[in-house]
């Protein structure tokens, strides 16, 4: 699976996008180590706090299907489909990925299949909070 490939399913995961209230389109895709993809979009809620993020719906459908093994993540996203800007995830799915995934697991913050930004997600949050601390 390329990076312009899981781009591609972010892409069209934006089309679905539930986002009345900011009118901000966001979409996520997802990669399993063993290929598969699944997808995500933000869906926003008339008492706005319910609202969810595209890359937390992504992976709240993976892993409510068993996966658990993680490679990359693309998202892409923009105010009244002008995407202009890098939209780079919220700390809140920072974190709710860091229960999943490693700290080499790839983030790719896209403005379209051509132009887009790598990041790892110990580079996005460094020094986070996780089940270790607790033990
Ligand atoms: N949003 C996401 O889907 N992902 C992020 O990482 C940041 C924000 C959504 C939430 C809300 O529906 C809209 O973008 C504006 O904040």
């Amino acid at each position: 699976m390329s990076e312009k490939e899981l781009i591609k399913h972010a892409i069209s995961a934006m089309e679905y996008s539930y986002s009345p209230y900011s009118d901000f389109r966001v979409g996520a895709a997802l990669l399993t180590k063993d290929g598969k993809i699944y997808t995500g979009c933000n869906i926003e809620n008339s008492a706005y706090s319910p609202c969810v993020c595209a890359e937390r719906c992504a992976l709240f459908k993976a892993v409510s299907e068993g996966e658990r093994d993680f490679e990359a993540l693309a998202v892409i996203g923009g105010y009244k489909d002008r995407i202009d800007k890098y939209s780079y995830p919220c700390g809140v799915c920072r974190q709710v990925l860091s229960e999943f995934c490693d700290d080499d697991f790839k983030v790719i913050i896209a403005k379209s299949e051509n132009d887009y930004i790598k990041k790892t997600l110990g580079e996005l949050l460094p020094d986070s909070f996780s089940i270790n601390n607790l033990k």
